[in-house]
């Protein structure tokens, strides 16, 4: 599949933009400073808090995941069994308390954070997967 370009220039805090690459959805996120805030203190309720397990780019293994930590990319896709999951920008907290923001898989109740980050005790086995991504300019992405 070709590479596909993102305009992020008018991304808000909180908002998500979604495109197609290799026929899967990618999620492209501006995480707000509360968000980012919000990554740090619960790495004791996740599975693989530093993204250790195998194929993930090199960017992915940080505690934002990601190549700018105001910018979040993953594959929308459950590691599970391939189910959508659903960003929850306000409401996470009733999955998981003391938490706002997450994303829930609505088939069999997996929970990551927004780092993509899966949280113990749910059936996904690994954390989102973060798709190739390079940055053209400040408001430009190319994926793939
Ligand atoms: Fe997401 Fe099963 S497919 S929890």
């Amino acid at each position: 599949g070709a590479p596909v370009e993102v305009d992020i220039s008018k991304l808000e805090d909180g908002q998500m933009v979604r495109v197609e690459w290799r026929g899967k959805p990618v999620w492209v996120v501006r995480r707000s400073e509360a968000v980012l805030s919000e990554l740090d203190g619960h790495d004791s309720q996740l599975r693989d808090p530093a993204s250790e397990e195998p194929q993930q780019p090199e960017y992915a293994q940080n505690p934002y995941r990601s190549v700018k930590p105001e910018i979040f990319l993953a594959v929308g896709i459950c590691t599970h069994l391939g189910c959508s999951p659903t960003y929850l920008p306000d409401t996470f907290n009733e999955q998981v308390s003391g938490i706002t923001a997450g994303f829930f898989c609505p088939c069999h109740g997996s929970k990551f954070d927004m780092a993509g980050r899966v949280f113990a005790g749910v059936p996904a086995p690994l954390n989102l997967v973060v798709p190739p991504h390079t940055f053209l300019d400040d408001n430009t992405i190319l994926v793939g």
